[in-house]
C-alpha cells in the first residue's frame, strides 16, 4: 500500500505511539485530576507533560495556557464561541477550512456575528493590506489558516498577525495542516491563538487535540462541568487550563500524542519539512510530467504544505482516485471540507484530487503513484475527457 492522504490523518503513527496507548489502556488505572492515588498522579502528570512538549515544539514559553480538545474542530470552535460576543465582526481567509467556516456561518446566523472573507491572493492565501482594507470599528478576531488543506499554500501568518495588531485586533490560526509539518513559533511571531490537532503532522492518535490562548485573552468556555479542582464549588472554576477541560481527558490518545511529540523532540520539525520538502520536490517534477495533469497552485515545493490538489484532463477525481486505488495507491479525491478554498481555485463543482505526504513517505512511493497516473493521463487526453 502507497498511502498519500497524510492531510486526512497521518499514517503510520510516530514509532512509540501505539506502546504508549496499550500501555496507558493497560496499566494508567486513574483520571487526570481525580484522586491522589499513584495512577491518578501518573494520569496528570501525562498532562502536563504533553503541555510543556506543546509549549517547547510550538515555541509558547507559558504551559498552562494549553487546553487539551478533541481534535482541531473542537479547538476552533471553542476559541470562535469562546471569544465572540454578538455584534462582533470577524476577518477570514479565503482558504478556511469549514472548520472554522462553519462555526462563523453559525454566529453569523445566530448571534449576529459580522464576517468578511479576505479576498484570495494566489501563492500568498491573504494578504496583510486587505487587513488594513477591510477592518472595521467593530472587528473582534481575525482567522487565518496556517497552510491550505486544498491548495498547499503557506499564509505569511507573521506579516498577517503584524496587521490585525496595528488595529489592536488578535488573530486565530488554524494550525491543523501545519503543527509538527512546518515551522511554528508562537509567542515569537505574536500570535494569539491557536487551534491544533494531534492526529494529522503531529503523528498521533485521533480524538486528540489542543488550543493556545496567550496570557490576557479570555474565553468562555463551551462546556461547564468536572475540573477535579475547587470541587466544593458548585461554579465552573476560572483557572487555566482546567476552565477548558471539564470531564475526563482521552487519556490513551494523550498518552499516544505524547510520545508522537517525543519523537518529533528528537527527529526535529527542520528536519522533517527538508525530508517532505525534498518528496514534494520529486512529487510536482512527475507530476508535471504527465500529460493532462493540471497542478494547482506553485510548483515550488518550499512555498507549500506537504500536499498538491490535483486533476486529470476532465476526469472525475473519485474516478483517478478510485483506479489509483486498484494499484494500492491511497488519496482523497472529492471537495476536501473547505468549500471557500474551491472557490479560489475554482474547482466547487468537481474537486480535486490531492495527494499528501509524511514523514515516511518515499520516493518510491511518488514513484509507484507516478506509474499508476501516467497511464490515466495519456488516455484521458487522448479520448478528450
Ligand atoms: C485546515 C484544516 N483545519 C481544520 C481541520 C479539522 O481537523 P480535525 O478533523 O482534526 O478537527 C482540518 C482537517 O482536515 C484541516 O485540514
Amino acid at each position: 500500500m502507497v498511502y498519500l492522504d497524510s492531510a486526512a490523518t497521518s499514517f503510520p503513527k510516530a514509532p512509540g505511539v501505539t506502546e504508549a496507548v496499550c500501555e496507558h489502556v493497560a496499566t494508567v488505572a486513574g483520571s487526570a485530576g481525580r484522586g491522589a492515588h499513584t495512577f491518578a498522579v501518573a494520569a496528570d502528570k501525562l498532562l502536563w507533560d504533553l503541555r510543556r512538549e506543546l509549549a517547547s515544539l510550538l515555541g509558547t514559553r507559558e504551559i498552562t495556557r494549553w487546553a487539551m480538545m478533541l481534535n482541531a474542530t473542537d479547538a476552533i470552535n471553542t476559541a470562535l464561541k469562546g471569544f465572540l460576543r454578538p455584534g462582533d465582526h470577524v476577518l477570514a481567509s479565503a482558504l478556511e477550512h469549514n472548520a472554522v467556516a462553519r462555526p462563523l456561518r453559525h454566529l453569523e446566523d445566530n448571534l449576529g456575528v459580522g464576517v468578511t472573507k479576505l479576498p484570495y491572493v494566489p501563492g500568498l492565501g491573504a494578504s496583510p493590506t486587505d487587513i488594513c482594507k477591510l477592518v472595521q470599528p467593530n472587528t473582534r478576531l481575525v482567522v487565518l489558516v496556517h497552510a491550505s488543506n486544498v491548495t498547499g499554500e503557506i499564509l505569511p501568518i507573521r506579516e498577517l498577525a503584524i496587521a490585525a495588531h496595528d488595529f489592536d485586533v488578535p488573530v486565530l490560526i488554524d494550525a491543523t495542516q501545519s503543527a509538527g509539518a512546518l515551522p511554528l513559533q508562537i509567542d515569537a511571531w505574536g500570535l494569539d491563538m491557536v487551534a491544533i490537532t494531534g492526529h494529522k503532522a503531529l503523528l498521533g492518535p485521533q480524538g486528540t487535540g489542543a488550543l493556545y490562548v496567550r496570557p490576557g485573552l479570555d474565553l468562555t468556555p463551551l462546556r461547564q462541568g468536572g475540573t477535579g479542582s475547587w470541587s466544593e464549588l458548585d461554579r465552573h472554576p476560572d483557572e487555566w487550563p482546567d476552565k477548558m477541560e471539564s470531564g475526563t481527558m482521552n487519556g490513551p490518545g494523550l498518552a499516544g500524542l505524547l510520545a508522537a511529540l517525543q519523537w518529533l523532540r528528537e527527529r526535529t520539525i527542520k528536519d522533517i519539512r527538508r525530508h517532505e520538502v525534498e518528496v514534494m520536490d520529486h512529487l510536482l517534477h512527475s507530476l508535471a510530467d504527465i500529460p493532462g495533469v493540471a497542478i494547482y497552485g506553485t510548483r515550488t515545493a518550499a512555498d507549500r504544505a506537504g500536499l498538491v490538489s490535483i486533476n486529470v484532463a476532465e476526469m472525475d477525481p473519485a474516478d483517478v482516485a478510485a483506479a489509483l486505488e486498484d494499484q494500492g495507491i491511497l488519496t482523497r479525491a472529492g471537495l476536501h471540507c473547505a468549500p471557500w478554498a474551491h472557490e479560489a481555485q475554482a474547482t466547487l463543482r468537481r474537486g480535486t484530487l490531492r495527494l499528501s505526504v509524511g514523514p515516511f513517505t518515499t520516493r518510491d512511493d511518488i514513484d509507484a503513484m507516478t506509474a499508476a497516473l501516467a497511464p490515466l493521463g495519456r488516455t484521458a487526453t487522448l479520448l478528450g475527457h
